[in-house]
């Protein structure tokens, strides 16, 4: 874990290898359409789906590491990153339904104690691109996900220093996020069950550094094993009210249908409710789809995870999804956390082979053949699958 000076010392080059990431961006977002790879320090080969607010994902090929590298870690801004954050300046304010309203600096939030979550951090929308019948909205790949250890003080430490009223039954986050034009606040909020949990943190660690100015420096929520929206970035204000948040994010944002509904269909807000939980899924990092491979001994691997429940087996089907035998799960595991998996392979003969990966997890879901449709494209779950091609 760094030191206070490193940690400000980090905040400075942080902000600005932002403001470096916006002049490089601003020229490329001209030449941006469809896949591109990021010129952007620090994010050396991502997959950009949006230069105007950054949106950046991880290839899958990359999900081979347990602990995520920073630089490889997908990002996704709903609008523009704060560029000029004084660390010094920076406060944390908590109000709304309790005792003591507070305003914490960085100096107060490193008295308190820390605690680290290693947590698989994925996008709600993550997969969108591959709904069928296509929904508007950043068209994610598979690689808007990544697991890393998240570290700072506990929220309910900072509530309990508040002093929780009985009124107070969910917690708003507010980030510093740059809002242009009519594009509304990022604000959304997590009921109090949640933030109660002595794993939500207010982390200002990730992978033992400080958080760069991407993953919402000098603090954010961390809401483990919830869809990346609950994790606020930049994070200025926190409210406990008693009510949800609103607001464009939480209503007509980040909601499922209560029923599943037909492709194409529209549902009503009222009949919706907002994402909590991630599901379970698995996602094959090696071989690449389309890979042409010389007959012989093959290791077929990748990651699986399942938001607060655990990994308890992943399946292989190599003859597309006629038969299935179980991977080998790693050692490295933590709530919260995905699984690495790895299974051992020697094609009987050159062909073309559509292999299949199929997690289970501790609440007995399975991965579905296909994924229930929803009007968002959100948390799209269908057996990964690629496409070999074994040649002498
Ligand atoms: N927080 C703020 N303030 N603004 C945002 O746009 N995006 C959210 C969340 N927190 C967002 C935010 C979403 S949708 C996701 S998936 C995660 O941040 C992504 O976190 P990352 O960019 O660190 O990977």
């Amino acid at each position: 874990m760094s030191s206070r000076r490193e940690f400000l010392k980090a905040a400075s080059a942080g902000a600005l290898a932002t403001l470096t990431a916006h002049s490089i961006l601003s020229s490329a977002a001209a030449h941006a359409a469809g896949q591109a790879a990021v010129s952007l320090p620090g994010k050396d080969g991502l997959i950009v789906r949006s230069y105007r607010f950054l949106d950046i994902e991880m290839p899958v090929e990359f999900m081979t590491d347990w602990i995520t590298p920073v630089h490889h870690f997908f990002v996704r801004n709903h609008m523009l990153e704060p560029v000029q954050l004084d660390p010094k300046q920076w406060k944390l304010a908590i109000g709304g339904e309790v005792e003591r309203p507070l305003s914490l600096t960085l100096a107060d939030l490193s008295k308190v104690p820390v605690r680290t979550v290693t947590n698989t951090l994925e996008c709600a929308g993550n997969g969108r691109s591959l709904q069928n019948p296509k929904v508007p909205g950043i068209q994610w790949g598979k690689g808007a996900v990544g697991n890393a250890q998240f570290s700072g003080p506990s929220l309910k430490s900072l509530l309990e220093k508040a002093g929780m009223k009985d009124r107070g039954k969910h917690v708003v986050f507010r980030g510093l996020d740059v809002v242009p034009g009519k594009v509304p606040p990022f604000i959304r909020s997590i009921p109090i069950e949640k933030a109660m949990d002595g794993d939500t943190l207010i982390a200002m660690h990730m992978n033992g550094a400080a958080l760069t100015p991407h993953h919402g420096f000098p603090a954010r929520v961390i809401t483990p094993g919830w869809a990346g929206a609950a994790s606020c970035k930049w994070l200025a204000e926190i409210t406990v009210q008693d009510k949800p948040g609103d607001g464009n994010f939480m209503i007509p944002g980040y909601r499922m249908p209560n029923q599943p509904v037909k492709p194409g269909e529209t549902v009503k807000p009222e009949d919706t409710h907002s994402v909590t939980a991630l599901t379970v899924k698995s996602v094959i990092a090696s071989p690449s789809d389309g890979a042409k491979l010389k007959p012989g001994a093959q290791v077929i691997q990748g990651v699986a995870w399942a938001g607060e429940a655990d990994i308890t087996r992943v399946d292989i089907s190599t003859d597309g999804g006629s038969s299935w035998s179980p991977a080998q799960l790693g050692k490295d595991q933590a709530k919260y956390a995905w699984r690495l998996w790895r299974y051992a392979w020697k094609p009987a003969k050159s062909g073309d082979y559509t292999i299949l990966s199929r997690a289970t997890d501790s609440q007995g879901r399975v991965q579905p053949d296909a994924a229930i449709w929803n009007p968002s494209g959100y948390f799209h779950n269908a057996c990964d699958q690629v496409k070999i091609y074994v040649r002498a």
